[in-house]
């Protein structure tokens, strides 16, 4: 069924546990996060980010009604979140759309206008029914920038400007950046626990790792222990549908029929997911 990211957050951090929230691009994302959830047991978060809106022709609409339709009829409970939103129209549109969360994303900005542009988005957002995640710090490696400027210092949150930040918005849950970047490729970002710890401390809202693909299995699992509430993963996705494309298109060069690499891809990001939600989930 179709439930809030509000919800599986909450519950998940009562438990000191985190929900797991998957981006996806393509029809055969939202089929494969789905199945591997229906696997395992445990409950969802398809996101769809602004970038992958911009793909689908700027149209939010066409995947969120795929995505919506998907959540229905699925038998663990799956939520649908607007990622990465700068564009303020689009907020808008999430609401009609069946979301029920977004992350409004002024990271890039100082301070103050930072805090000034989540305030308006947090206010609209809740006087429409949206529950709100916003960025603090930032989190690297966005808009091909390099999965590196996450881990320059200056990047980094700060427990009581992020106390602050929270106080001055009134967003329901915060990004932090604590060492892991967006894009990467590889497994191997350090994680700043003692950072984590500090902001879990003082934070007052559920925390967000953001670039959770470059983050090994018990470094993740450490993170969720240390108050992550939810795990953003897409790269991973990425990484398995496009291996198994190529695979498959290397095997068979003579074949035309997008069926059968589509199911290739498709069968890779299930496995992906089922793999990612036994770390992620089984905390
Ligand atoms: O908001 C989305 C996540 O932060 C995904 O990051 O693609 O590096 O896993 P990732
Ligand atoms: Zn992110």
């Amino acid at each position: 069924p179709l439930t809030t990211t509000g919800g599986l957050v909450a519950e998940a951090a009562a438990h000191r546990g985190a929900v797991a929230a998957f981006n996806v691009i393509t029809l055969e994302h939202i089929e494969a996060v789905v199945a591997a959830a229906e696997a395992v047991g445990a409950p969802v978060v398809l996101q769809v980010s602004e970038n992958a809106v911009k793909f689908r022709t700027g149209r939010l609409h066409p995947i969120a009604a795929a995505a919506v339709s998907a959540a229905h009829a699925s038998a663990v409970p799956v939520a649908l979140h607007l990622d990465h939103v700068k564009d303020e129209a689009l907020l808008r549109e999430a609401a009609d759309c069946g979301f029920s969360s977004v992350m409004f994303d002024a990271a890039h900005l100082p301070y103050r206008e930072n805090v000034a542009a989540t305030r308006r988005a947090a206010d609209w957002a809740h006087a429409n029914g949206l529950w709100l995640e916003a960025e603090l710090g930032e989190v690297g490696g966005k808009d091909g920038r390099g999965p590196l400027d996450a881990h320059a210092p200056g990047a980094r949150t700060e427990p009581g400007e992020a106390r602050r930040f929270v106080e001055e918005t009134g967003a329901d849950a915060l990004a932090v950046a604590v060492g892991s970047s967006h894009a990467m490729t590889s497994r191997d970002a350090v994680l700043d626990h003692a950072l984590l710890a500090a902001l879990h401390d003082r934070l007052q809202v559920p925390m967000v790792l953001h670039g959770s693909s470059g983050v090994p299995d018990d470094e993740l699992r450490r993170a969720v222990l240390g108050g992550i509430s939810k795990v953003n993963i897409g790269t991973a996705l990425s990484i398995a549908m496009t291996g198994a494309i190529r695979a498959h298109l290397d095997a068979d060069p003579e074949g035309v029929d997008p069926r059968r690499y589509l199911a290739a891809g498709r069968r890779a990001v299930t496995e992906a997911v089922v793999q990612l939600l036994g770390t992620v989930a089984a905390v």
